[in-house]
């Protein structure tokens, strides 16, 4: 697909989520502290991945109007802020810096930071469990999507070996990371397919390219914490390191990562071959790849 088009078509979807999500938690209840910290973390400028995915994963599963996936999109994008406010704690990476501004907790306090999390959980199964474009069995599909994905056996489990259980070998990395990261990404991919109402096997191919870019995703995001410009990745450099952690990084080298990200993003490519319809799918594998945000 032609950049140019592939600029276009992403910023629309972007747009698109960042206008659904603007409008979320708008009142000023006596409790608005809570409202105004989730609304922080949540309108940040994220790359609004997930939800983008989602979003394309609905069109090329064969949804007539790709808006009616936006709550569902927009409900994994509230699950994924929930995981970053809680991975930049002090009980976890301990980190000052998200999305080039201060950690939710560094602005509002640990206790505001821990309930904002927990409230962005719930509130994602609302804005799915109420799609207005979808049936309920389209929407229980969504709901149990992400609840697998985010749960003891999904991204938890990831964060769980991630801070406590000091993966050494390139297994229990590549499991790390394939739990933490892949995980929220295949969901959003199969939730897209889902919304749709998709066959089982676009719901496979999901699922396939979702695994090799998320993967690729975050070793890319290990590279970009040995190798990146803070100011632009916005996050800190060198979290890993100081957290001891070991990454891909340690185990292939910055080259041998480089090799990696390529040869998951061809594999990622290789899987959606027959569904990707104008090259959209292949675009984004491509540009995450490269990417130093
Ligand atoms: C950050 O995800 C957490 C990882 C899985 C590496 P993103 O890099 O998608 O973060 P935002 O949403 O764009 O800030
Ligand atoms: C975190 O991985 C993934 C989740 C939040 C589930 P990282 O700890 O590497 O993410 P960053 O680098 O802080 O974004
Ligand atoms: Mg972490
Ligand atoms: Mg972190
Ligand atoms: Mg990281």
């Amino acid at each position: 697909m032609d950049e140019k088009l592939f600029q276009e078509r992403y910023e629309t979807y972007r747009c698109a989520v960042e206008e659904f999500l603007s409008g979320l938690f708008p009142g000023k209840p006596h409790w608005a502290d809570l409202y105004e910290s989730m609304r922080y973390s949540l309108l940040s400028g994220g790359k609004r991945i997930r939800p983008v995915l989602t979003l394309e994963f609905a069109r090329l599963a064969g949804l007539p109007d790709w808006h009616d996936a936006l709550p569902a999109a927009c409900g994994l994008e509230l699950a994924h802020t929930y995981s970053l406010i809680h991975d930049d704690l002090p009980c976890m990476d301990d980190d000052d810096l998200r999305r080039g501004r201060p950690t939710n907790h560094r602005v509002y306090g640990e206790t505001l930071a821990v309930l904002a999390g927990d409230a962005l959980q719930p509130e994602a199964y609302r804005l799915i469990l109420t799609a207005p474009g979808l049936d309920d069995a389209r929407r229980a599909a969504c709901g149990r999507i992400l609840a697998e994905a985010s749960g003891a056996d999904g991204m938890v489990a990831g964060q769980v070996l991630d801070t406590l259980h000091a993966p050494r070998t390139e297994a229990e990395v590549t499991e790390v990371h394939t739990l933490k990261t892949g995980a929220m990404i295949a969901a959003a991919c199969r939730m897209g397919a889902a919304a749709a109402g998709g066959s089982e096997a676009v719901l496979e191919a999901a699922q396939v390219y979702a695994r090799e870019l998320g993967l690729a995703f975050q070793i890319r995001d290990d590279m970009l914490d040995v190798c990146g410009d803070a100011e632009e990745f916005g996050k800190p450099i060198g979290s890993d390191a100081q957290e001891g952690k070991v990454t891909f990084v340690d185990l292939l080298g910055l080259e041998g990562c480089g090799r990696a990200v390529r040869a998951r993003t061809e594999a990622a490519k290789a899987a959606v071959a027959d569904l990707d319809d104008d090259g959209f799918l292949a675009a984004l594998a491509d540009s995450l790849a490269e990417r130093t945000r």
